[in-house]
Order: C-alpha cells, then sequence, then structure tokens
C-alpha cells in the first residue's frame, strides 16, 4: 500500500506519527528480509524499535538497503532503565542513534517508569532522565520525546517536575486490555496514546467473538484487532516477522467497523496485562 494511505497523527512537539508502525520486538526474533518487505512492499514507515531488542544496528542496516529516504521514516527507540540518569540517558540516546546509523529520532522514549539512580527517588531519577530527553529535544536529535508504561501518577509527577509534557505514552493496548481512564488522562493533556501489543501477543486471535465479527466483514482476526485499536485513535505497532502477515496487518484502511462491533470487542477488556517484569529492570 501506499505510504500516503496510512494516516499520521499530530503530536504536541509539531510532528506526525504515522498511526500504523511495526513493531521490533526481541521476543520471537528478528527477520531482516520481512523488515525490509515492510517497508519496500507495504508502504510501512514508522518502525518501533528499543536498546533493550538488541537489533538496532540490524534495523539501521534494513533502512539503508531499503533505499527509503530518513525523511520518509518515523523511527522510535526507548531508553531502557538501566540507563537512566542525565548524563547515562544522553550518552544512551547518542548510542542508540549510532547503531541505527541516523543523526536523530523521530521519538525517543523512556522504555519505562521504573528508575533507579544512586541517592535519588524514583521520581527524582525519571525527572532527571527527561531533563535529559528534555535537552535531546531542544538540539533536534530527538523530534518527539515520551514515555512508555506510564501510569497516571507517573504522568502527574512529571507535570509537576519537568516542563515538556511528554508527546506520546506507549502503553499495552488490546482486547483485553483497554485502559480507559489512562487513555482519557493522556487525551485531555494533550499526550498521544501509543498501544502495543495489539494481537495480545497473538492470543486475541483464537477468541470466538474476534473470530466471529472477522467473518462478518471478510477480514482475519489481525485485522480486526489491529483495526479497533486504529478506530479508537490509538498508534498500533504490530510486529510479525513474517512478510505476508506484515501485508495482511497493513490492510486495516479498507474497511470501517460498526459501533457495535467495536463495543463488542471493547467488551472483552478484563485487564489483563500480557507484559509482567518481576524483576528490578535497571539491573537488566
Ligand atoms: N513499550 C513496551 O514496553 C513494549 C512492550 C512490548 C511490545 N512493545 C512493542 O509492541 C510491538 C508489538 O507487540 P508484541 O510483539 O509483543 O505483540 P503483538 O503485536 O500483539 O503480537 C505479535 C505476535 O503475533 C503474531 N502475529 C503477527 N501478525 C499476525 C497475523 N496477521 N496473524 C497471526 N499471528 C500474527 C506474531 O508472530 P510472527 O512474528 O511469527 O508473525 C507474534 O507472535 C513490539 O514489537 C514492540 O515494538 C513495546
Amino acid at each position: 500500500m501506499d505510504r500516503s494511505k496510512i494516516p499520521t497523527v499530530p503530536l504536541s512537539s509539531g510532528h506526525h506519527i504515522p498511526l500504523l508502525g511495526l513493531g521490533m520486538s526481541h521476543s520471537g526474533g528478528y527477520s531482516h528480509n520481512a523488515l525490509l518487505y515492510a517497508l519496500t512492499k507495504c508502504g510501512i514507515r514508522h518502525i518501533d524499535t528499543a536498546k533493550r531488542y538488541g537489533n538496532e544496528v540490524m534495523v539501521g542496516k534494513a533502512i539503508c538497503e531499503s533505499g527509503v529516504k530518513r525523511e520518509e521514516l518515523w523511527l522510535t527507540t526507548k531508553l531502557w532503565p538501566g540507563d537512566y540518569g542525565y548524563e547515562n540517558a544522553i550518552q544512551s540516546c547518542l548510542d542508540s542513534c549510532k547503531r541505527l546509523g541516523v543523526d536523530y529520532l523521530d521519538l525517543y522514549l523512556m522504555h519505562w517508569p521504573d528508575a533507579h539512580v544512586p541517592g535519588k527517588s524514583a521520581r527524582e531519577a525519571r525527572a532527571e532522565t527527561w531533563q535529559a530527553l528534555e535537552e535531546l529535544h531542544e538540539k533536534g536529535i530527538c523530534r518527539s520525546i515520551g514515555v512508555s508504561n506510564f501510569l497516571i501518577h507517573h504522568l502527574d509527577q512529571l507535570k509537576e517536575d519537568c516542563y515538556v509534557v511528554p508527546h506520546l505514552n506507549q502503553v499495552e493496548y488490546h482486547p483485553f486490555q483497554k485502559p480507559q481512564e489512562l487513555v482519557d488522562y493522556c487525551r485531555r493533556n494533550n499526550i498521544v496514546f501509543g498501544g502495543y501489543c495489539p494481537l495480545a501477543k497473538g492470543q486475541a486471535l483464537n477468541h470466538p467473538t474476534i473470530q466471529k465479527i472477522a467473518k462478518n466483514y471478510g477480514k482475519t482476526p489481525a485485522q480486526i484487532c489491529i483495526r479497533w485499536s486504529i478506530q479508537n485513535g490509538v498508534v498500533t505497532i504490530p510486529k510479525s516477522t513474517k512478510e505476508e502477515r506484515i501485508q495482511e496487518n497493513c490492510e486495516v484502511f479498507n474497511f470501517h467497523l460498526e459501533q457495535e462491533d467495536m463495543d463488542c470487542i471493547s467488551s472483552l477488556n478484563s485487564n489483563r496485562k500480557l507484559i509482567h517484569l518481576t524483576y528490578p529492570l535497571w539491573r537488566g
């Protein structure tokens, strides 16, 4: 599909993020060919990665090989809690840019609110780290800056402690996990809501309700989940390492879910979280 067919969402930074991107998780592996295919055949222009996924060098190579111009691309990467703190955050961003082979990032996210800097409270550590992101933004190295997995109280604290309100918050979002209070908070505060795990890591695809709706529309369960997410205005980043699935996941702009079906999918919400972190992240 043409890039022009993927709508964008305005951020308070003044930049526009494509509503649909390609996830690049380390779990399940990385496929160079699939990323190349996404860029050259599917019109994908938004890539979501992280230092933690360990693939920034390979993503950089694929971008280079694809021939897609830097200015046509939206590149998000994330700062791991082990690199929090002012100096570390600045260095870590520059290292990510180097690995990706770029001189600026479209979006740089603090990966988790869990923060540990010796002698500081978690709140102070987050604020100090965020100040580094504000400076990277000011210098144009990060065109937009944001956070991931932040809850309302983390965002409230950041608002009190810092100057720039995060441009985006990326959080788990799928039919079994629809954190509406957080979505509403973000919208009230001009923070774009980004959703990860839109397919519930594949678990939503076997649900009878999703399968029934998919059958009614002549679409696949993955397309229904992605359409539901984007139709809710959520920046959505399904991940696949398979070319045919990436193609399928991009074909979500040629149909519309009726309100009744949107509500039916939303009613599956059971606050089920798939991403659990049980160890101190800063040690990882
Ligand atoms: N900020 C954070 O803390 C955070 C946390 C988790 C994820 N993320 C981001 O969100 C992205 C997506 O999340 P995710 O990978 O955890 O979950 P997901 O996108 O909900 O699901 C990915 C799983 O679904 C399979 N799949 C993809 N398309 C399919 C299709 N059309 N039909 C059937 N199966 C399909 C994939 O397998 P194959 O690869 O084999 O196709 C993979 O096992 C990640 O890549 C990452 O960029 C961010």
